[in-house]
């Protein structure tokens, strides 16, 4: 599926190990998504790898908090990755 000019990939977030558990990549997640739903932006998107689910299992489980859904892994490929998750703004 081609990439929508209103939709937009959300990747790379990471907080330093010792400042996890801290609320802080709540409240960047939480902060995005009211900037991206203010600029217009219709969809979110991005996916789990491996690798991210050893220090913290229930990742998904994370995304999903924030009303991300679980996508179609031909929407959007990335190596490594276990699951595609989406947020629709409308
Ligand atoms: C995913 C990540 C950004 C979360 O950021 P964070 O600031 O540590 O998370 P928060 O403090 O906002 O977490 C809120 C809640 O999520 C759950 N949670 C977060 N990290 C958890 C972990 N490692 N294990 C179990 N539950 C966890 C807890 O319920 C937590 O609340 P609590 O601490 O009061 O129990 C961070 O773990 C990280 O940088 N991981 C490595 C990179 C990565 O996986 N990025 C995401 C790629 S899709």
């Amino acid at each position: 599926m081609a990439r929508q000019p209103n939709e937009m990939e959300f990747s790379d977030l990471e907080i330093e190990k010792a400042y996890r558990r801290k609320k802080l990549g709540t409240a960047l997640v939480k902060l995005v998504i009211s900037h991206l739903r203010d600029k217009g932006i219709r969809r979110i998107y991005g996916s789990v790898a491996k690798k991210d689910l050893e220090d913290f299992p229930q990742l998904v489980r994370w995304w999903e908090s924030f009303d991300f859904r679980r996508g179609n892994k031909y929407d959007y490929a990335v190596s490594g990755a276990i699951a595609y998750m989406y947020l629709d703004l409308d």
